[in-house]
């Protein structure tokens, strides 16, 4: 038994002994130098996220086009989606590949008024299963009576409301009687569904979240060990490899290894 354990412990110090090694190897290769680690606020910004440079004209990176954040005044992080649409970037876990967003609108307001659904594109970006959806109807010119109604967004005598998504009020068509509708994403766990209507605000400054998928165009340089960059200014797509060199789209064939 005792030496069961002890052979254990040995696994595991030689275990951790590689990955020390490892750690040590990639770190002072010329490779973090191409795709470092950066902070933004309290947001770490690393693969396959990168941290935009407005200042330098060589524009190329490594990580995911599409994931460039930008950091206003040295600590707000932020991604811009497809449709041009600013978010807050909260927090991103690369344990499990989670980033957690708050609308520009819906940031630290009383009463948020939100313009865009979230248009997440052809990015590699998905809905997590903690997120629900919102619908918002703005402006209704006509709504059914005792239905509650978001006071503070009201204009005239037309009405705004908020609903779980696909839990509007039955037998009655919200798009036709209202001037916008805008879905939005929150999280599950802070949602009171009792009363939207007034933790809506709120919920939606703890923002929603999104897991991160592979790239399609970078599965084979990821597989061959390396990272996916880009290089704006020759368009054209980069593979960095960990001794150094940059690929056109693999690492396969290099000789160095961490050994
Ligand atoms: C942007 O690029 C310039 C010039 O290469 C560099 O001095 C600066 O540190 C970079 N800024 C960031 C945020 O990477
Ligand atoms: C929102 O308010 C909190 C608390 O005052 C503050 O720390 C945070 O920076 C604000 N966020 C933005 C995006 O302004
Ligand atoms: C929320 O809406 C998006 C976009 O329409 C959809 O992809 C997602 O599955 C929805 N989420 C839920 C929990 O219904
Ligand atoms: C409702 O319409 C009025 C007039 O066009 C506009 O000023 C107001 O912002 C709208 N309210 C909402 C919540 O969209
Ligand atoms: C749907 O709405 C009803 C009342 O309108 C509410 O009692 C119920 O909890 C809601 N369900 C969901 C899933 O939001
Ligand atoms: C948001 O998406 C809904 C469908 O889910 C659509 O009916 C609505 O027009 C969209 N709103 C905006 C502002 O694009
Ligand atoms: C990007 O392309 C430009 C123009 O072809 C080239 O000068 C530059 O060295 C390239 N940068 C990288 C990192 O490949």
């Amino acid at each position: 038994m005792s030496q069961q354990v002890q052979l254990v412990n040995y696994y595991f110090l030689i275990l951790s002994l590689f990955f020390f090694i490892n750690y040590l190897g990639t770190n002072s290769s010329p490779l973090f130098s191409t795709c470092p680690w950066r902070n933004c606020g309290n947001v770490n910004i690393g693969y396959p996220f990168w941290l935009r440079n407005e200042t330098t004209s060589d524009q190329h990176y490594c990580g995911y086009r599409g994931f460039g954040l930008t950091c206003l005044n040295d600590e707000k992080t932020v991604l811009a989606l497809p449709a041009g649409d600013r978010y807050y970037v909260k927090a991103i876990d690369y344990s499990d590949y989670t980033l957690t967003l708050v609308d520009f609108d819906a940031t630290n307001q009383s009463c948020p008024r939100v313009r865009h659904n979230v248009t997440l594109g052809e990015l590699p970006l998905k809905f997590s299963l903690l997120d629900l959806n919102l619908s918002f109807y703005f402006n209704c010119t006509t709504y059914p009576p005792l239905v509650p109604y978001i006071e503070c967004l009201g204009f005239d005598a037309r009405r705004s409301y908020v609903f779980v998504e696909g839990n509007e009020t039955e037998g009655f068509d919200w798009s036709e009687n209202c001037e916008d509708k805008v879905v939005v994403a929150v999280m599950n766990a802070v949602i009171n569904i009792g009363n939207l209507i007034s933790g809506f605000a709120r919920e939606m400054n703890d923002g929603f979240v999104l897991d991160w998928v592979r790239a399609k165009d970078c599965s084979t340089c990821e597989n061959s060990g390396g990272y996916c960059g880009y290089n704006d200014t020759a368009k054209e797509f980069l593979c960095f490899c960990n001794d150094g060199s940059t690929r056109s789209n693999s690492c396969k064939g290099m000789l160095s290894s961490s050994f």
